[in-house]
């Protein structure tokens, strides 16, 4: 019996199987808004066999966006192409989630392929940046952000709550918040990003108040029977780990408290020189088996997660409750059929599209078509 092809349950929501797609910005919208592109990528997904399917960073506010292109949420006319994509993810099998979020100070970029930048601020398409502190971010998104006012940290948190309402609403049972990736939550619990001296900076309690606050208020209006997350980055790998690391295992504890059901756990990114170690496999995998230990709360994580049997192994040995791959999700959206053969699964308990499986499944062995996954040769 495979744990990775085994249900997962969380509150009312039963997931098939361990793997899930983490949240992959498309950078293809239109003013926030859904169009064929989101349907078609979101839908073919779901019809790849994960148990969850996390629609992209979608922001709850304009100024909000990484890019023009993402995704929003911020007002109820954006609830109608993502409600379709809701309905075409369960359709498929998979629970239908999203994760909403506000950039901060890495907000108004250029798209990643056209330089992942800031877009200047004289651009007739730019936004002001707003942030915890006037400090850039550096790299290519140097822009200086605005110090934000109480009323725009209150306006911010408000954001959150209408945009998970109307998540909610959409049809989504699964919401994670963005407070990972150096975006404006986690540059509010970072003393790199975050030099305020009000009751918002400083001290532990005080960097922690906006995400912890943020939280409370979702919490009120997300409904019990569906599953309330969060990304949250817990290292920067920037020398200082041991102590980021145990303040983001007490903030964990404290989120599980207000009612967090899973985190998703995740790599800071609040400054652009960090020594992540890229090249080890499952690098993250130890650090989110002590967040799920040290705080007692279920976790899931990314990066590199993809090869069959270390995608068993780290939810085998109990190190994560789920297995997030992106990008060979992107190579092929049915990379989960690819898993089970290489874990040789007979009788997955989980099944391609009928259209599909009658063909795949019923040859399979025969060598016509060849099973790779993602770095064979
Ligand atoms: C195209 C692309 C877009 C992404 N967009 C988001 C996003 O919207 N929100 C987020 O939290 N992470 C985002 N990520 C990070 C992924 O969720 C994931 O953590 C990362 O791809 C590592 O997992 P992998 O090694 O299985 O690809 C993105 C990654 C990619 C490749």
């Amino acid at each position: 019996m495979s744990v990775l092809f085994s249900p997962f349950e969380l509150n009312g929501i039963k997931l098939r199987n361990r793997i899930a797609v983490p949240p992959m910005c498309q950078y293809s919208a239109v003013n926030g808004y859904t169009n064929d592109w989101h349907q078609t990528h979101y839908a073919s997904i779901a019809r790849g066999g994960a148990g969850l399917v996390i629609v992209e960073a979608t922001a709850v506010s304009p100024e909000g966006r990484i890019t023009p292109s993402c995704l929003g949420l911020w007002e109820d006319g954006q609830k109608e192409g993502l409600s379709i994509i809701a309905s075409s993810i369960k359709k498929a099998g998979a629970v239908p989630g999203i994760q909403i979020a506000h950039a901060g100070r890495k907000a108004c970029a250029n798209r990643p392929w056209e330089g992942d930048d800031h877009i200047p601020s004289d651009a007739p398409e730019a936004w002001e940046t707003i942030a915890p502190s006037a400090i850039p971010f550096g790299g290519g998104l140097n822009r200086t952000p605005r110090k934000m006012t109480l009323e725009d940290i209150e306006r911010v948190k408000a954001d959150f709550v209408a945009a998970a309402r109307r998540a909610k609403e959409s049809g989504f049972e699964w919401l994670e918040l963005h407070f990972a990736h150096g975006y404006l939550a986690q540059s509010f619990f970072s003393d790199h990003s975050n030099q305020r001296v009000d009751h918002y900076g400083g001290s532990f309690e005080n960097r922690a108040r906006f995400i912890l606050e943020t939280l409370e208020a979702v919490r009120d209006i997300w409904p019990a029977k569906f599953a309330l997350t969060a990304r949250l980055g817990v290292i920067e790998y920037d020398g200082r780990d041991t102590e980021t690391l145990e303040e983001s295992i007490e903030l964990a504890r404290r989120m599980r408290v207000l009612g967090i059901d899973l985190l998703n756990v995740s790599v800071n990114f609040v400054i652009p020189d960090t020594h992540i170690p890229w090249g080890e496999t499952a690098f993250l995998a130890p650090i989110a088996a002590s967040v799920k230990r040290e705080a007692n709360i279920p976790v899931a994580s990314s990066w590199g997660l993809d090869n069959p049997f270390v995608a068993q192994q780290v939810v085998e040995s109990g190190q994560m409750d789920l297995v997030m791959i992106g990008r060979a999700m992107l190579a092929n959206p049915h990379y989960p059929h690819l898993l089970a053969h290489a874990l040789e699964i007979k009788h997955p308990d989980w099944t391609l599209p009928a259209p599909y499986a009658h063909w795949l499944e019923r040859y399979r062995g025969a060598a016509q078509y060849p099973v790779r996954l993602l770095g064979d040769a």
